[in-house]
């Protein structure tokens, strides 16, 4: 029975992740006030808003490199008492914002860096040469320079390895913190149609943006933050077309 139509539909039917009532911030300054929020299993989910909004905060809560309080559950069970390194054996995966590489060693040399979760029980080098093929796969970039520095990499590139390095780790829940900072339109569209492709691998996503109108194109779901609270959300494209939102961030003065 386990594996009729009607189970694995059950099992899916849990969400990913469940936020609830969470309280984040810096010492005595809260910056998230009581944020639920939750992911089904394969989806894209985003939270747009706008510089200050507490997006990266809630990433670092959800990572657990920030002290939080309030409900966090990861595939039905809490994770709110987990480190961070629990939490990405569990994983879950950031790329911050800053991408975070190391500029002297090479693209390959970072791509298998991301790997170390899996050394434990599956750790194998064919297996990493079959990730590695992967990632190389869905950046192929990468490939014509895996033996180049990563910090001889242009934006769009360190972008793609920072991706590309977290998708070593074979995370569960992928969270990406502003892919498209910094970014020339054309990269990122292609940043875009990336995360949009690996939808196909059944991988979670979190993507934090203030590029709203790229943002609510690729996701399913979206929430948007402001100062801290959820002021709006939905699926992705009844968002897109909510007057308040096209006014504040996708009108003709809201950043494209
Ligand atoms: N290390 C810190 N110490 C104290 N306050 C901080 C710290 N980091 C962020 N903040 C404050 O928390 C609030 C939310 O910041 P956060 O970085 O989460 O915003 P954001 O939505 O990610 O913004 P951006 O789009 O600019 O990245 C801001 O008021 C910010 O000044
Ligand atoms: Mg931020």
């Amino acid at each position: 029975m386990s594996s009729s139509p009607l189970s694995s539909r059950t099992a899916d039917s849990t969400p990913l992740l469940q936020v609830r009532d969470l309280h984040a911030g810096y010492g005595r300054a809260e910056v998230l006030h009581g944020l639920s929020l939750q992911a089904e299993p394969g989806s894209v989910v985003t939270v747009i808003g706008p510089n200050g909004a507490g997006k990266s905060t809630l990433l670092g809560a959800l990572m657990g490199v920030l002290p939080s309080r309030g409900e966090l559950l990861y595939q039905g069970q809490s994770i709110a008492g987990l480190t961070l390194e629990q939490r990405v054996e569990r994983g879950i995966a950031l790329v911050p914002e800053t991408r975070a590489l190391f500029g002297s060693m090479s693209i390959e040399d970072n791509l298998r860096l991301g790997s170390y979760r899996l050394r434990g029980a599956l750790w194998a080098p064919r297996a990493i040469g079959a990730d590695l093929d992967e990632v190389y796969g869905l950046f192929p970039r990468l490939l014509e320079r895996r033996r180049q520095t990563a910090g001889t990499l242009s934006g769009g590139e360190r972008q793609m390895l920072a991706i590309g390095r977290a998708l070593m780790g074979k995370p569960s829940l992928l969270m990406l913190d502003e892919p498209s900072l910094g970014l020339a339109p054309l990269i990122v569209r292609e940043i875009f149609a990336i995360i949009d492709r690996l939808r196909a691998t059944g991988v979670t996503i979190l993507l934090v943006e203030q590029n709203a109108r790229a943002a609510l194109e690729v996701a399913d779901h979206g929430y948007v933050l402001e100062t801290g609270d959820i002021a709006l959300h939905g699926p992705a494209r009844q968002l897109a077309g909510d007057p308040r939102v096209i006014d504040t961030y996708l009108g003709a003065m809201a950043q494209a």
